[in-house]
């Protein structure tokens, strides 16, 4: 058994555990930048690695801010540190649904200190709920919801410390993740669960899926069980979401490389190991943090090698018909895909914007061949394009360069399976951990989360500078100007001829949070749009409302001391793109990441995810925690966004 702690290690701390980093000499590639520029919001951003030098004056979004009035309409909640969910005066929260509630009425039943048995495991809600979207079939409301990973310390028995010890586990842990699609309804007593709709569906860890796009068929995909490599089982970590232009739903698979191992050493192909090792694919005999390769053959690098090469894809669900496959859409590209933002350019071509989140990854975007007509074929739209990545200029300006086997030296199908290694081919611009990205619907623009990074800028004992998983040196640059960026940052863009087709954009940063109360000055102060009041940390989740708000997730430190002091637990904020204004609107429970948000057809209500809770939330004392969507309203039940 494996003495590491897997339910306290995060995705990114685990895949430097096992692929340590390459070092690089070369202290003088960290450019000492000090260029100040003006950004969207009108005022000076500063830039640089020497955070003394810069004020947070030079920061400043405007006094235009302090004398627009607030289109916020509610007070600010101050921060919260108990293990429950906090809205402003004048607003109601209840839960809609939480882990292990059933979706069909022979599911079983929920034991408050053992949970569900394996045995109707995938007629239940999925656990460590994420990005959700909200889909309508006539008047029927149909909420289609991730269930990222699972939590081995709450899912199995306490006594087996968060391990599978039988091919029963598996299955269970298998059932628990994925997509759930269930009917909801609001009654007399609130928003619920509709169990036994004929649209309720579970889609896990052994659903099968169609291999779609210029990966289809190649040889890096085929295995024993599906020797065409066009037919997987399962989608993995689903973590955020995105919807279609012509109402289907995409579920992004980001940390799936810890679902793989091997109980026997392994020899591989070079491009094959090197791929593991760019996507942190464990080659040590080792229980990992799941050990599926134990009991599930599949699982198993060292008989299935190419089984990773399926995963790690936007994934295309039609939620109105739960007898449709699912659609794994290799166009988009192969990486830890966060979420996917959609919109449609003037000329009727799709865009979808992507993240791939891990320490020095990058942004991508994708651009149909051919155009969307509502009501008319869309079959094309997710497998006939181009993959974009892109790069950010000092000079904030940037580029979405094409990748191409002329300009990379890869296939279409080994630029879709390795599309990592095509990126860093062309030079793109290494991030601090691309969350959600989301489009305005009223403005030509877009926003990316950049959670934070804490080896940006770093340095190795020896002196070297701190590396991506490719070995490039993460020294700062102008869209991530912070070392060891503890705090995370919001950037934006705005394409050029206001087209998201267009290959170049204007770039600004909306947000940088810090802590103004622990650092009077410089980059870690934040933007001058951060106050005592409104202090956050690792902006994650992000979805504008129809009115133009923009509302921001966090998934970050929630200790509540040092340079995290005043912040309190993970929570919600809603920020204005006009006047740079943020203030928080939610709180969740101490331990609980916040993620995923959408609106009732009405948008009268908003759903939140309450993502693993330390606290038992929301049961109480003695019940284990569950994750769980909250409904928020306001009292008078006016519009919410
Ligand atoms: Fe699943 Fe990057 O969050
Ligand atoms: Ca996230
Ligand atoms: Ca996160």
């Amino acid at each position: 058994m494996s003495q590491i702690n897997y339910d306290e290690l995060s995705f990114d701390d685990e895949d430097e555990l096992k692929f340590p980093r390459p070092t690089r000499q070369g202290f003088d590639e960290v450019v000492e930048r000090a260029v100040s520029r003006r950004g969207f919001l009108g005022g000076v951003l500063a830039f640089g690695s020497g955070a003394a030098v810069m004020g947070t004056g030079l920061l400043s979004s405007t006094s235009a801010q302090a004398q627009q009035a607030s289109r916020f309409a509610f007070e600010q909640l101050a921060p919260q540190t108990d293990g429950t969910v906090h809205v402003p005066t004048g607003y109601d929260w209840d839960v809609l649904v939480r882990w292990g509630d059933p979706l069909f009425s022979d599911a079983p039943a929920f034991d408050p200190e053992t949970g569900i048995p394996t045995e109707g495991s995938d007629r239940v809600f999925g656990e460590n709920t994420d990005g959700m979207e909200l889909f309508l079939v006539g008047d029927t409301e149909l909420l289609v919801v991730n269930s990222e990973y699972v939590n081995g310390g709450i899912n199995l028995p306490a006594e087996q410390e968060g391990q599978p010890i039988s091919a029963d586990d598996v299955v269970r842990l298998q059932n628990f993740q994925g997509v759930t699609v269930m009917e909801i309804a609001e009654g007399d007593s609130g928003w619920e669960v509709v169990v036994d709709s004929p649209y309720n569906r579970r889609i896990h860890h052994r659903t099968e899926m169609l291999i779609d796009g210029p990966a289809a068929g190649h040889d890096l995909l085929k295995t024993n069980a599906d020797p065409t490599g066009t037919m997987s089982l399962g989608t993995f970590n689903n973590c955020g979401s995105g919807r279609t232009p012509w109402g289907t739903y995409l579920t992004c698979e980001e940390n799936f490389n810890g679902y793989f191992g091997t109980t026997a050493e392994l020899s591989l192909d070079e491009a094959t190991a090197a791929g593991f090792a760019r996507y942190g694919i464990s080659t040590d005999v080792d229980p990992g943090r799941y050990n599926y390769h134990g009991f599930d053959a599949r699982f198993d690098l060292s008989k299935e090698p190419n089984e990773p090469h399926r995963a790690g894809y936007i994934v295309e669900i039609d939620p109105t018909d739960p007898t449709s496959t699912p659609i794994k859409r290799t166009a988009l590209g192969r990486f830890k895909h966060e979420n996917a933002a959609s919109v449609v350019a003037p000329d009727g071509r799709v865009v979808v914007y992507m993240g791939d989140d891990e320490r020095g990854e990058y942004m991508y975007k994708w651009v149909s061949r051919d155009v969307y007509t509502p009501g008319g074929d869309t079959s094309t739209l997710l497998t006939e394009g181009q993959l974009f990545v892109a790069k950010f200029n000092d000079d904030m300006t940037g580029s979405w360069i094409a990748l191409t086997p002329e300009d990379t030296g890869m296939s279409e199908a080994e630029i879709a399976v390795f599309t990592r290694m095509a990126a860093t081919q062309v030079s793109a611009t290494t991030m601090d951990r691309p969350e959600w990205i989301a489009v305005n619907p009223i403005a030509i623009e877009a926003y990316c989360c950049l959670t934070n990074n804490s080896r940006r800028g770093a340095t190795n004992d020896d002196g070297s500078v701190r590396t991506n998983a490719a070995g490039e040196p993460m020294v700062v640059n102008a869209p991530n100007p912070r070392a060891v960026n503890n705090y995370g940052q919001i950037v934006r863009w705005r394409p050029t001829n206001s087209d998201h087709a267009a290959s170049t954009f204007e770039w600004d940063l909306y947000v940088m949070a810090g802590n103004p109360t622990v650092h009077s000055e410089g980059l870690y102060a934040g933007t001058a749009n951060i106050n005592e009041g409104n202090l956050f940390n690792s902006p994650d989740g992000m979805v504008i409302d129809s009115t133009g708000l923009i509302w921001i997730q966090t998934d970050g430190d929630d200790d509540n001391e040092g340079d995290f002091l005043g912040m309190g637990n993970n929570q919600m904020l809603a920020g204005d793109p006009a006047t740079g204004e943020i203030r928080r609107f939610l709180t969740g429970p101490k331990g609980c990441e916040v993620t995923g948000l959408t609106w009732s057809a009405d948008r009268r209500t908003m759903f939140v995810g309450i993502q693993h809770p330390g606290a038992p939330f929301p049961d109480g004392e003695g019940a284990l925690p569950r994750s769980a969507i909250v409904a928020v309203k306001r009292q008078d039940n006016a519009l919410l966004g």
